[in-house]
């Protein structure tokens, strides 16, 4: 299969830029500049990355990079698409992509009309804020990019993936924002779900901080076991038993300890009916009986807060 060696200029000093600017540089690729919208961005890239060239302005992109990577914010990339797409130099043979989980391969359409190959190209990984890039290039290989663009564009992108020893995932575009909603579940959903346990751990043992010691135990084989058979497979737990009575006493601990999370207990509860129900784990009486109970309590807290 036909390798290609990568000369790359990077638009948007921020975690995603920083961090696989540092992975493609790290396969033996060359990170020609990088551009950001403050000098201070650009520098502290650049030096993590190895590449003393950094600019605020486009024009500084040399004109034999055969790659340019926007990893601005995702509504700077149709401003950003269009100021490149105005400068003076040749697109032909110039793979340009963005990182937007949001946004399709059209955000790039003036590069494409200027010759270049374009696709969409957003890594499907967490980078937060709070952390230093150095911190999540551990966790930067081997994952998935969600991406679209014209067959060129697609075949380019596979190619970039590979550079980065990471894998593909064709996203249709009208499907763009599913997709997009499907990654807040893996990561965003998953960190609040982590925060309520958080915050119920500290009623539970009041001045320590050491949830994730305690609880990891059970979400590592949780995780473990979904992977190896399915998330139907590796339910257990009281409603996959028809735990009626259970659950009811959890809605009444919940509701003097942490009223705050019912909303949340129930939303989830009423999914895992679903899934142990999909599952052949329950029987008619046990659903309808494990539904009721949320239907009261949803009612009950209707009635506390004035509705019907
Ligand atoms: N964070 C994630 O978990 C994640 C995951 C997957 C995909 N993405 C996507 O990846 C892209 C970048 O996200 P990020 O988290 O790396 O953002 P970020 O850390 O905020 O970095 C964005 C960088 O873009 C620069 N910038 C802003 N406007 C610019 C402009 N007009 N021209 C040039 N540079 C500009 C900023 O520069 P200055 O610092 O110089 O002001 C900033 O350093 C976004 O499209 C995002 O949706 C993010």
């Amino acid at each position: 299969m036909k390798k290609t060696k990568w000369r790359a200029a990077i638009i948007g000093a921020g975690k995603v830029g920083s961090t696989l600017g540092r992975v493609l540089a790290e396969q033996g690729h060359s990170v020609e500049c990088i551009i950001s919208r403050t000098m201070k961005s650009a520098r502290a890239a650049g030096k993590f990355i190895g590449c003393p060239a950094v600019s605020t302005d486009l024009a500084d992109i040399p004109s034999r990079v055969n790659l340019i990577m926007l990893t601005t914010p995702h509504n700077a990339v149709i401003d950003v698409a269009r100021n490149l797409a105005r400068q003076n130099r040749s697109f032909r043979g110039v793979a340009v992509c963005h990182a937007s989980g949001m946004l399709t391969a059209d955000a790039l359409e003036p590069l494409k009309r200027r010759g270049a190959t374009v696709f969409s190209f957003h890594p499907l990984q967490t980078f937060p804020r709070n952390f230093p890039p150095a911190h999540i290039l551990p966790h930067a290989r081997n994952i998935f990019y969600g991406i679209d663009g014209t067959p060129a564009g697609i075949a380019a992108a596979r190619r970039l993936a590979r550079a980065l020893q990471g894998h593909v995932l064709l996203v249709p575009p009208d499907l763009r924002e599913f997709y997009h909603a499907a990654c807040v579940v893996a990561s965003n959903h998953l960190t609040t779900l982590l925060w309520v346990l958080e915050t119920m751990y500290r009623t539970l043992a009041p001045g320590r901080t050491d949830f994730m010691r305690v609880f990891s135990p059970i979400i590592t084989a949780t995780l473990a076991n979904v992977g190896s058979t399915s998330p139907g497979k590796a339910l257990t737990g009281p409603v996959a038993r028809g735990g009626v009575e259970t659950i009811a006493r959890h809605l009444d601990a919940l509701e003097r300890h942490a009223p705050a999370e019912i909303p949340f207990y129930s939303a989830l509860s009423l999914d895992t009916i679903r899934l142990a129900t999909a599952s052949g784990m329950l029987t008619q009486q046990q659903q309808n009986a494990l539904r009721g109970l949320f239907e009261r309590s949803a009612s009950t807290e209707g009635k506390l807060r004035g509705h019907p």
